[in-house]
């Protein structure tokens, strides 16, 4: 029910004890819980907190310990652009920046110039790189931030350097190169339009020149060694046009292990500080830095049920036990992020032991047989991704399930799901 009368004493007492934000006037508009047979006597202002047994526990400890374990690997002369778009793949974009920029971290690559704002509002001194570019209409902000876009179309250029004479400023700017993967960036073959505009802009000052590789975890594929030259040859016709760029830039964090001619001056590595890699294929990889996941996802049960052998399971009734079978209920399901892909084919950890997935994975819920673990009963926690006692499972063994990334995994692991960060290290 809401109300406009005014907040007894006793009621702003109790909702500032309970961390609400009611002001002092008491004459803003609140919401009131009633029960109902105290109506109009005792009114409880409702506290929206997020109780679900649902939620991920992010280990900062070991994103700081990848990030410094890839340093390590790469050495001290190359810069590590630490990869935070998309929430930090999900993780917290805001909390992992924080985390790598006490680790050392000098640069931050995100999407998008929103990306890049909450960054420097959150305290983010480093610098940070806007890896897709930006839009119309972002250009004030990112001069306001002192973000550094990646250009590559004429009208980035043509809009900064508008941007950059209304405030007096200049700024510099990181143009990417599109060596193959037919994605983003300007063409080899078109890069004489682009330095003509630079030479006669100097306020658009040309700081680095970067590319992405399209399949550096595969040995074998010529593909990336014919990236690295044609970006070899971008970067010579660019000096020849007199401009000397401070950063080149080609590796993620595939490439950081696959091709040491792809670190250069800076690496870009992403999934790898979350604790991943995607499989090499081919030759063998030369030794990977070790990282370990960050992210461990958790659940408890919530009901819990005997069926009998025969008894078809969840919705289109997919799963027949074929036994008589203790089924328990967990509160996740795909608007979670849980694959639907996991049904009846995942599984899940308790008490150290393996539980699979039975029946299809429904929106909020999944169905688990807990018929082999032994003392299972409501309440008890559920290792979604994550280590309970000997055995983990990860985003890689979703990913082969789902026929996806670990990427897809870790990305679609919804705001529903609170995210608790610690800096303990996670098994
Ligand atoms: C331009 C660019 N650089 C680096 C990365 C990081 O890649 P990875 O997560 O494979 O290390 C990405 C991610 O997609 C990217 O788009």
């Amino acid at each position: 029910m809401s109300t406009k009368r005014p907040i007894s004493t006793f009621t702003y007492r109790l909702a500032r004890l309970l961390r609400t934000s009611i002001p002092l006037s008491g004459t803003k508009q609140v919401r009131f819980a009633t029960a109902p047979t105290f109506r109009r006597k005792v009114a409880v202002p409702i506290v929206f907190e997020n109780n679900r047994p649902t939620w991920a526990e992010i280990s900062l400890r070991n994103l700081r310990d990848n990030f410094k374990s890839i340093q390590r690997y790469v050495g001290p002369q190359v810069q590590i652009c630490a990869v935070v778009k998309a929430d930090a793949y999900r993780h917290g974009l805001v909390e992992c920046s924080t985390a790598l920029q006490e680790e050392g971290a000098t640069w931050f690559g995100v999407t998008s110039t929103e990306e890049g704002v909450q960054l420097r509002r959150a305290g983010i001194q480093g610098r940070i790189l806007l890896m897709t570019g930006f839009w119309h209409g972002d250009e004030d902000a990112i001069i306001a931030q002192g973000l550094t876009p990646a250009v590559w179309e004429n009208w980035h250029l043509v809009h900064l350097q508008q941007a950059s004479r209304r405030h007096n400023s200049s700024m510099a700017v990181h143009l990417k190169v599109d060596t193959g993967m037919a994605r983003l960036g300007v063409l080899p073959s078109n890069l004489g339009e682009t330095t003509a505009f630079l030479q006669a802009h100097p306020e658009i000052r040309l700081e680095g020149i970067f590319t992405h590789l399209a399949s550096a975890e595969e040995l074998a594929e010529s593909g990336t060694g014919g990236q690295l030259s044609s970006f070899r040859e971008a970067v010579r016709s660019i000096r020849q046009a007199g401009f000397s760029p401070k950063y080149l830039h080609a590796a993620n964090s595939a490439a950081i292990v696959s091709r040491s001619d792809a670190r250069l001056d800076m690496v870009r590595p992403g999934i790898s500080l979350y604790g991943y890699y995607l499989p090499f294929t081919g030759r063998t990889a030369r030794p990977i830095p070790k990282v370990v996941p960050v992210l461990s996802w958790k659940t408890r049960i919530i009901s819990m049920k005997c069926i009998v052998s025969g008894q078809r399971i969840g919705y289109n009734g997919t799963y027949t036990a074929t036994r008589a079978s203790r089924i328990a209920v967990l509160p996740v399901g795909y608007a979670d992020g849980l694959n639907r892909q996991l049904s009846s084919q995942g599984k899940v950890l308790i008490h150290g032991e393996c539980a699979p997935i039975v029946g299809r994975i429904s929106m909020d819920l999944t169905l688990i047989d807990v018929t082999d673990v032994a003392g299972a009963q409501i309440g008890d926690e559920v290792t979604l991704l994550g280590a309970s006692g000997q055995r983990a499972i990860n985003a890689a063994d979703h990913a082969s399930l789902a026929s996806t990334i670990p990427y897809e995994i870790l990305c679609n692991i919804s705001k529903r799901v609170p995210r608790h960060f610690t800096d303990h290290v996670a098994p």
